[in-house]
């Protein structure tokens, strides 16, 4: 199907909240070019997350994800998936606004802990991973991430295609 829309489709949400899979089915069914930015980040600095975290730390990480988002501004229908961080600093909301179409993926805390605890490459989750270590974050983050949000999908007990649909019937209207 071709999505004639011309700005960007930005997903924000909680690590977790389903970001990379929806950008991914994004992909396949709507054939949407789709830019993961905690991958093209660690492809750019030719290391991964964890060891920016550790050598340079978090500030400089965050640099690097505003640089991103301006950068993507000169490229059009694209879906960029945006780390769990990136809509803290409000610097970064109005570069993504610039983008596009902000939609917030949201999901209960004990459905994202079901999706991260098996993994290893979220610095901020290291050694914190419980149910109530995640409520108490995203509680803390949720005014940054609704502020930011132009539109929220809620994820829980629906599967990626019928989220896809809803981003894209959205984006219709
Ligand atoms: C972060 C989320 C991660 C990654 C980094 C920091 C955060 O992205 O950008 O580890 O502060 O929430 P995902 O949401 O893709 O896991």
């Amino acid at each position: 199907m071709e999505n004639r829309h011309k700005q960007n489709i930005v997903l924000i949400g909680f690590m977790g909240s389903g970001k990379t899979t929806i950008s991914n089915t994004l992909k396949e069914k709507y054939r949407m070019e789709v830019i993961d930015m905690d991958s093209e980040i660690e492809l750019r600095e030719g290391r991964k997350i964890s060891e920016i975290f550790a050598s340079d730390g978090e500030e400089y990480f965050r640099n690097l994800e505003t640089e991103l988002l301006r950068e993507l501004q000169k490229k059009e229908n694209l879906v960029i998936s945006c780390g769990g961080g990136t809509p803290l600093r409000e610097q970064n909301v109005a570069e993504m606004r610039r983008n596009g179409d902000v939609f917030l993926l949201s999901a209960a805390p004990a459905t994202i802990y079901e999706r991260v605890k098996d993994s290893h490459d979220r610095p901020i989750l290291e050694g914190n991973k419980s149910v109530s270590f995640i409520e108490e974050l995203l509680e803390k983050r949720r005014g940054k991430y609704e502020e930011a949000a132009d539109f929220v999908i809620e994820t829980d007990g629906k599967t990626a295609e019928e989220i896809c649909e809803e981003i894209i019937q959205i984006r219709k209207d």
